[in-house]
């Protein structure tokens, strides 16, 4: 039997403020019409004054905790997917592991924008089959508002705040984490960055060159998902659902339809939250499951691609 990372837990927070987009109508030069079918964003969640990634990524974590019927002191380690530390350091998940009255473990961040959670779960399957950990709770969360210009357009109808998590756990058999496939390309940074952070001294903004990442989303996604399913040994007509980074509906159908499936078998909740980077993944799974999509036995793929660029894909059996 192999040793693999078996889901336990999957929970989300989301902060309570809903942003519509007829309220960014009354903001900047936009309209309802052109977010909606250029994007399929219909609203999105925003943080409120003060609250912080470390709170979203404690709330999603006490609700995966939940679910798994477990105390934190039960985890070996955490891992949290973000690009929108509250600090530059400590990392956010030691914050969370603070938070969280955790006294044992190790914790860390890993950063790798709106495809953060996959390397995140590429990270904690590595800890649990070397036999370092047996209990991780993988965390996505960003507050990517703080990271928006307000006089741009173009960026600000796009993300929201939000995050998710599960609770994956050592095990034999056949469900768990079964393959995933990590790239990254530094010649495209320009295509998507933040321009600010210590070299600069301020937080700075997004900057996007969207058409481009559009491009390169649609021809890479397909394809790191295809990889990761030949590792597993399965093939597309054999998956239940794809569970794919919440950017851009005109993203994620080029994607099903590349590879030959229907929309009907994509957990799609970019009109509610809009792109949540590295936390669309795991807010997606903890819906859909919710929603009764997600079921025991199911194959999954996951996929992101975001700034860097950094993309890649994970297949699980839920
Ligand atoms: O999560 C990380 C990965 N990120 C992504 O996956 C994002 C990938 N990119 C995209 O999703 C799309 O490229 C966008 C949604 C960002 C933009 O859609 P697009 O179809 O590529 O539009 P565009 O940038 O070519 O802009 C078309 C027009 C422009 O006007 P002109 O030059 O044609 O007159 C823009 O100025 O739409 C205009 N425009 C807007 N109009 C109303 C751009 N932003 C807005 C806006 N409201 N918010």
């Amino acid at each position: 039997m192999t040793l693999r990372a078996v889901v336990k837990g999957v929970g989300h927070y989301l902060p309570d403020r809903v942003v519509s987009n007829a309220e960014l109508e009354a903001r900047i030069e936009t309209s309802d019409e052109w977010i909606r079918t250029r994007t399929g964003i219909e609203r999105r969640h925003l943080v409120a004054e003060g609250q912080t990634t470390t709170d979203l990524a404690t709330r999603a974590a006490r609700a995966a905790l939940a679910d798994a019927g477990l105390e934190p002191d039960d985890i070996d380690t955490i891992i949290v997917a973000t690009s929108t530390p509250d600090l530059t350091f400590p990392s956010t998940a030691t914050m969370v592991q603070g938070e969280l009255g955790m006294t044992r473990g190790f914790a860390f961040d890993v950063q790798a924008v709106c495809a953060g959670f996959i390397f995140a779960l590429t990270n904690a399957d590595g800890l649990i089959r070397s036999g370092q950990a047996k209990r991780v709770l993988v965390i996505g969360a960003e507050t990517f508002s703080r990271l928006m210009d307000w006089e741009d357009r173009t960026t600000v109808v796009l993300f929201g705040d939000g995050a998710g998590a599960l609770v994956l756990e050592a095990a034999e058999g056949e469900r768990g984490i079964l393959s995933s496939d990590l790239h990254s390309d530094g010649r495209f940074r320009d295509l998507l960055y933040v321009d600010g952070g210590t070299s600069t001294g301020k937080t700075g903004y997004l900057r996007m060159q969207g058409k481009e990442v559009f491009r390169h989303a649609v021809s890479k996604l397909a394809e790191t998902a295809h990889t990761a399913l030949d590792k597993a040994g399965l093939t597309a007509d054999e998956v239940d659902w794809i569970v794919p980074h919440q950017a851009n509906l005109r993203i994620i159908s080029a994607t099903a339809q590349k590879m030959g499936l229907p929309m009907e078998k994509v957990v799609v909740t970019v009109q509610d939250h809009g792109n949540t980077s590295a936390a669309s993944i795991p807010l997606a799974l903890s819906v859909g499951k919710a929603r009764g999509q997600i079921k025991t036995g199911d194959v999954i793929v996951t996929e992101a691609i975001g700034g860097g660029l950094a993309w890649g894909s994970v297949v699980l059996r839920w």
